[in-house]
């Protein structure tokens, strides 16, 4: 009975925000001229297809409530980054880096590569990825193309600074550095403070670069908490808590420390943008209702193994695999990020009013 209505209390929820929505899509011309994508597997959507590394989500199920199938997104069906260019406006999702062609890159691209991080060495017990700097450097042959294309210095200036910039990663610098002692020397150098305190300086320096590229509006994901994903749980343990509470404490250092740092940004950049989204805070609305169950059969190192089988589960559940969350709680984080109305959870911007300034 409980249950009845709390799952309810949801559908009436999600039904709400669906139709607060509505309004905000509009078809036709995209609000913004471009959006480019930066990150890891949350937002990858193809670029780790043919790099060499375990890091891979080519395969079923993933994808099985994507239009296009199969593609390398690490979820059941769109991920953040695709949402919100919905709600943009745009009719087609943003190309992949790894296939993008000249005809398509003005309109933007996705450089996020699962795996990646904000430290370069992120991932590699893996094999390939493409890390934050590797990305921006991508970034830089493409700004430097669209410069070529468009034959207009004013003119591209002006036009990459109305574009959209989402950045959604730091996920990997834990789970795939900090929390593999045997692989990385970080959790023998610093604690989990220090380690919060220099990764948001690299990413600063990161972020300042997007800018250097005419990044002026740009989009800050927070992590979500590691702690509760299943495969955390299962390699950490949770003490009889509901997630492992180390590691949440850890992310929350990082979330307290990368605010601020989108502040400052936003006061050395007066020209520029900057906004925080609060996915953490955002997600824990949702948490009441789904499960953490993941909805698919694990393999050792969290991700799904392949089946054709779908899964019912994956609606209402929170992961798709043992660290990635299911399309029904991308499109929660995707629309709060666009439509918040308060600070604590897009900070100090929502998209939808940060497109407009
Ligand atoms: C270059 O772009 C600027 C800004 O859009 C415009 O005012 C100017 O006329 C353009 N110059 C040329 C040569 O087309
Ligand atoms: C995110 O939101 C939660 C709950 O709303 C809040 O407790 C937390 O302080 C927020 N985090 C940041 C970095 O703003
Ligand atoms: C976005 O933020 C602005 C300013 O806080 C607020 O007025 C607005 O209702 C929010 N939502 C949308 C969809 O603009």
């Amino acid at each position: 009975m409980a249950k009845c209505q709390r799952n309810l209390f949801l559908s009436v929820y999600i039904s709400v925000v669906l139709t607060d929505f509505q309004m905000f899509v509009v078809f036709g011309k995209p609000q913004v001229p471009c959006y480019f994508i930066f990150g890891d597997s949350l937002v990858d959507s193809g670029n780790n297809n043919k790099l060499v590394t375990t890091f891979k989500s080519d395969y079923l199920p993933y994808g099985i409530d994507f239009p296009q199938g199969v593609t390398g997104r690490f979820t059941n069906g769109r991920t953040i980054a695709d949402i919100i260019g919905e709600l943009l406006g745009f009719d087609e999702y943003i190309p992949p880096y790894a296939t993008v062609t000249d005809q398509h890159i003005s309109q933007g691209v996705n450089y996020a590569s699962g795996g990646s991080g904000i430290r370069e060495e992120t991932g590699s017990h893996m094999g390939g990825r493409i890390s934050l700097d590797k990305q921006l450097f991508n970034h830089y042959s493409i700004v430097s193309r669209i410069f070529h294309l468009q034959r207009n210095i004013t003119f591209t200036r002006e036009y990459l600074g109305q574009c959209l910039y989402i950045v959604n990663i730091g996920s990997n610098d834990y789970i795939n550095n900090y929390l593999k002692p045997t692989f990385y020397t970080t959790s023998h150098m610093y604690t989990t403070y220090q380690y919060a305190k220099i990764l948001v300086r690299q990413y600063s320096r990161q972020l300042k670069s997007l800018y250097n590229l005419g990044g002026r509006k740009i989009v800050v994901f927070g992590l979500g908490l590691i702690g509760c994903a299943p495969a955390e749980i299962s390699i950490f343990g949770t003490e009889g808590g509901p997630c492992v509470e180390s590691i949440n404490g850890a992310v929350r250092h990082f979330n307290n420390k990368l605010k601020p740092i989108v502040d400052d940004l936003n006061a050395h950049n007066p020209d520029a943008k900057f906004t925080f989204i609060n996915v953490t805070g955002i997600s824990s609305q949702q948490g009441m209702g789904l499960t953490n169950v993941p909805s698919c059969i694990l393999r050792s190192d969290g991700q799904c193994t392949q089946t054709k089988l779908i899964s019912p589960v994956r609606s209402i559940s929170m992961y798709y695999d043992g660290y990635h969350p299911t399309e029904v709680v991308n499109i929660h984080i995707a629309k709060m990020s666009y439509i918040a109305v308060s600070p604590m959870d897009a900070s100090p911007y929502n998209i939808s009013s940060l497109i407009r300034l």
